[in-house]
Formats: C-alpha cells, sequence, structure tokens
C-alpha cells in the first residue's frame, strides 16, 4: 500500500481536466488557479505515501533551512548579479564565505535545485530562477526568518501544548500555544514589537503576501464604482476609505494607483509602532495612529476597511473591534468592509487551512466559515449585503451594513 501510487485510478480523469485548459481556454488568472488545482491533484495522486513521508520528513523541513541560509549569506542575490551567468558551488563560496563543501557535493545547491528553488544548469553550475529571484527580494525572504524566530518554535510544540492541555481549542490571545513554546504572556502583536527586526519582517511579509492575488479592488472582483463611488459625497473634508489596522499602506496605495479619481479622503490606521515604520511614498494617503479597540475617530466615512485583521481574534475581541467603528459610521451611508477568507464546508484550499492553524498556533484565533462570520457580525450590530468571492484561496470581499 505504501509505495504505490496513491490514487493511480483518478490520474486519467485528471488529466482529462488539465487538456480542458490546454484545448480552449485562455490562461486568465482564474483559469490558472483552476489547473494549478488539478495539477496539485495529479501529483497527490501519483505520488506513494511511502514518497510523501519522506517528502515531508527529510526534504521540505531540511529546505526549509537551506532557503534561510541562503537568504542569511546573500546566495541568492549573488546569483542574481549575473542571471544569465552559471554559477560553480565555488564561485558562491567566494562570495558568500560558505565552506564550498557545503555549498557543493550535493549539499545545499542540490538540495535547493531538486526542490526547484533555483535552477541546475550542468554538472556543479547552477542559475537562479523566478523563485529564486524573488527570494533575493528583502520583501518577499522576509518570511522565512519571520516564521523561523517568530512561529517555528511554537508550530514544533504543537503536539506537546495540546497533550498538555487536552486537546482543547485555544480561546486566548495571551495563553496559547505561543505562549506556551517561547515562555510569555504576551499577545503574539506585542512580544514582535519588541524585536525590531522581526517585526519589520513581519510587516513585510503581509505586505508581500497580498501583492499580484486577485483583488477586490479590481474590476472583475467588487463594483467599486457603483457600490462606493456612485454615492460618495465630494466635498474635500470627506472620507472615502479608512483602512483599519492597514499595516504599512499597501492596499490603500493599491486603491490610489487603481482608483485614481474617487473623490474625499483615504486614511490609514495602525498602531503607533507600526505608522511609525512608514517612510515616506505614501503619496496622499493619510497615516494616522489608532488603536481599533478604541473608539474610530473618523465620522461618517463612505467604507471602513478591515484586511486581515479580524481573522488574528477571537469572537469577543473582534466583536469590540466591530463596535468601535460601528459607533461612528452613518447608517444609510457608510459601509463596512471585510477582506477575508470564508473557509467552504467542504474542499478548503490549503491557503486557507495553513493560515487557519498558523493563527491558532500565533494568536489562539482562527479563518471562518460564512456562517460564523455571519454570527459575528449580526452580534456586533451589522448585516451582510453581499459576499464577492473570486476563486478557491482567494480572500473574499464581505460588505456590509449597519442592521
Ligand atoms: C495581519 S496584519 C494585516 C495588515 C493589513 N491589513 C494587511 O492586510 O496586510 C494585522 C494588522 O493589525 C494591526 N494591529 C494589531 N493590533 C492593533 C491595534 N490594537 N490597533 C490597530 N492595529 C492593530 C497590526 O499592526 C497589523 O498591521
Amino acid at each position: 500500500m505504501a509505495t504505490t501510487a496513491h490514487d493511480m485510478d483518478s490520474v486519467s480523469g485528471l488529466l482529462e481536466e488539465l487538456k480542458v485548459f490546454d484545448d480552449d481556454l485562455e490562461l486568465n488568472e482564474q483559469n490558472r488557479l483552476q489547473m494549478l488545482q488539478v495539477a496539485r491533484a495529479l501529483v497527490r495522486a501519483l505520488e506513494t505515501p511511502q514518497e510523501t513521508v519522506l517528502r515531508l520528513c527529510w526534504a521540505e523541513p531540511t529546505l526549509y533551512g537551506a532557503i534561510i541560509m541562503a537568504i542569511d549569506t546573500g546566495l541568492f542575490r549573488h546569483m542574481n548579479r549575473c542571471p544569465d551567468l552559471p554559477m560553480t558551488a565555488r564561485n558562491l563560496s567566494e562570495f558568500t564565505g560558505v565552506d564550498p563543501t557545503l555549498l557543493k557535493r550535493g549539499r545545499i545547491m542540490k538540495h535547493l535545485a531538486a526542490m526547484g528553488v533555483i535552477h541546475e544548469y550542468g554538472p556543479d553550475e547552477y542559475l537562479p530562477n523566478k523563485l529564486s529571484r524573488t527570494l533575493s527580494l528583502e520583501k518577499y525572504a522576509d518570511g522565512f526568518p519571520c516564521m523561523a524566530n517568530g512561529a517555528m518554535r511554537a508550530i514544533y510544540k504543537l503536539p506537546e501544548y495540546f497533550k498538555k492541555v487536552g486537546y482543547v481549542n485555544p480561546n486566548d490571545p495571551t495563553d496559547g500555544p505561543f505562549q506556551y513554546a517561547y515562555n510569555t504572556s504576551k499577545h503574539w502583536f506585542v512580544w514582535s514589537t519588541q524585536y525590531p527586526s522581526l517585526f519589520r519582517q513581519f510587516n513585510n511579509h503581509m505586505s508581500a503576501y497580498h501583492q499580484g492575488r486577485p483583488s477586490w479592488m479590481d474590476a472583475d472582483f467588487f463594483p467599486v464604482h457603483s457600490v462606493l463611488t456612485a454615492g460618495a459625497r465630494r466635498d474635500a473634508d470627506s472620507v472615502f476609505l479608512v483602512d483599519v489596522g492597514g499595516g504599512l499602506g499597501h492596499d490603500l496605495m493599491e486603491f490610489s494607483q487603481k482608483h485614481p479619481s474617487t473623490p474625499g479622503r483615504l486614511i490609514l490606521q495602525d498602531k503607533r509602532d507600526v505608522i511609525a515604520q512608514i517612510q515616506g511614498g505614501l503619496g496622499e494617503i493619510e497615516a494616522m495612529a489608532h488603536n481599533f479597540f478604541t473608539k474610530q475617530p473618523i465620522q461618517g466615512a463612505r467604507a471602513y476597511y478591515l484586511h486581515s485583521v479580524l481573522h488574528d481574534w477571537p469572537d469577543n475581541e473582534c466583536i469590540r473591534i466591530l463596535s468601535c467603528i460601528a459607533g461612528s459610521m452613518e447608517p444609510g451611508y457608510s459601509k463596512l468592509l471585510i477582506n477575508e477568507n470564508i473557509v467552504p464546508d467542504q474542499g478548503a484550499d490549503w491557503q486557507i487551512t495553513g493560515l487557519d492553524l498558523m493563527l491558532m498556533t500565533l494568536v489562539s484565533a482562527r479563518e471562518r466559515r460564512e456562517g460564523e462570520w455571519r454570527q459575528l457580525l449580526a452580534q456586533a450590530g451589522f448585516q451582510i449585503v453581499h459576499i464577492w468571492t473570486y476563486s478557491a484561496g482567494v480572500e473574499s470581499l464581505i460588505e456590509c451594513e449597519l442592521v
């Protein structure tokens, strides 16, 4: 059983599904995502359980370490300097100071190549590929040290934690798996601010996470004009959009680029220490320090926007955040926009399930199903007008109004 393909019977059906894309369909983003899902199912069907065990126990944990070493030593950056020139392990060892034996003879470089992170051009000759070039950029690379230093210990200790607490779902963001593993009573958001480089890496990771993904600001996702712009006030003081817990402002930057002619002000809010990290470049966006557990200072904006904020908090805290916004909304005019994952009842994408367990580990919170969103929002005095969804694995936009 362990040494034969996991599900050979489904292989021909999956190949047929892939052929449909080959024959008829334009490879737009939605089709690409569907094709990727089928291709992943095909790999799973062909792999034997034994191969899966070895991949998970050996290849992926060591790959994680190898990528972090490559980032730390600047290996990806060096390879990227002359992207068309194959480099040997000896060349790279001169640039990075890493013992050549570690790089060649089937060690770090070989594993990076075997797992598709770089391209093996010839015997002991390597070229960067799109992934390693991406990892040469700090904004993308930062997810690795951020997770390594601020999450991994808690992930490895999950089994120990749950055995100790009797397998109870964590609900207290200051007393969960993260606090157990890191021996602290601080919330992850408070704990992480003690380590400036980790805090910077997290904010970079957040801004890279959203980049290039289908966005509610695109015309084929959510009708910004008819739902928001058409009925918006046009005087200079009116606020169009408030991004609550908006990090370094990447979403509002994207919004102002995609919708340059919307009327009114765009306001970015986050904790004081996050706002302090912004180094110019926000254009007309106004940045404001605001703790979202306190009364929302902007009254009667056209829309208040929360992206990947509520999934960081258990229900009681979410109701506090939502109530602080509700108190400043103008009935019949203001909208609440929530950009979050909705866990489907069946067939949830790994991006959602993986993030759900990460949230459980770090902040005792979770991704929610549609029914859970409806219940939570009703408790805070909101009704859902419409849920705008693009495709599996992409966050939905939940359009809400005051009841
Ligand atoms: C997961 S990040 C999402 C950031 C951004 N909305 C995005 O989608 O990339 C959560 C954000 O909530 C902010 N945050 C946490 N606690 C906060 C508080 N009490 N008041 C305001 N912002 C807070 C964090 O600083 C962080 O920027």
